[in-house]
């Protein structure tokens, strides 16, 4: 659904097998992958695996990756944003809303009506992000990824 672009100064582009085991690493040294017990092992694997309905995309700048983006289409009437990180030397930029944007005009323009994207309880800056990206919360899911742990479900409608 997405496809390549110029985000930025950056550019938008499928994630590579060789982006994968960095990244991993990346990941599970950080909130929240790091608090919900998630591994560099299984979050490649993840990264890796052969899904037809996962999008892999990379933030790059240059050489190096500035962020990351996974997207499952088809999901609920529009995508399930499943794992979004902008790496720590790129936060707080403005790239995050530059890369939510362009997801938006992409599922708009293919006619879908909602993204759809969680984030922890307790994750303020990601629910701060989104609030402010215009997600409104949909529901909570206890326990979804380690028992007494809610994870927000959130939704941004693309039709008014
Ligand atoms: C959550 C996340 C994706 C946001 O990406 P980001 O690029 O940092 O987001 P932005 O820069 O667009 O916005 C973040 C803040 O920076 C501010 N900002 C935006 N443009 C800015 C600029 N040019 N200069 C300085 N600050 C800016 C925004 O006002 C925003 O403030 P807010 O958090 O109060 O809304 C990123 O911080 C991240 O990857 N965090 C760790 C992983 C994570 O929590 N992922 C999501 C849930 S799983």
């Amino acid at each position: 659904m997405l496809a390549a672009a110029v985000i930025g100064q950056y550019s938008l582009r499928t994630l590579r097998p060789a982006d994968a085991a960095p990244l991993a690493l990346a990941l599970a040294r950080q909130p929240p992958w790091a608090d919900l017990g998630y591994t560099a092992e299984g979050l490649q694997r993840y990264l890796n695996k052969d899904d037809a309905a996962l999008e892999r995309w990379v933030l790059a700048d240059g050489a190096s990756v500035a962020g990351v983006l996974c997207l499952r289409q088809p999901w609920l009437r529009g995508p399930f944003l499943e794992l979004l990180c902008l790496l720590p030397d790129y936060r707080g930029q403005g790239l995050g809303g530059l890369l939510l944007a362009e997801l938006h005009d992409r599922a708009r323009l293919s006619g879908l009506a909602n993204v759809w994207a969680t984030a922890t309880h307790s994750n303020e800056n990601a629910l701060r992000f989104y609030r402010r990206q215009g997600y409104e919360q949909a529901g909570v899911l206890p326990d979804l990824i380690l028992p007494g742990v809610d994870e927000i479900l959130l939704r941004r409608r693309l039709r008014r």
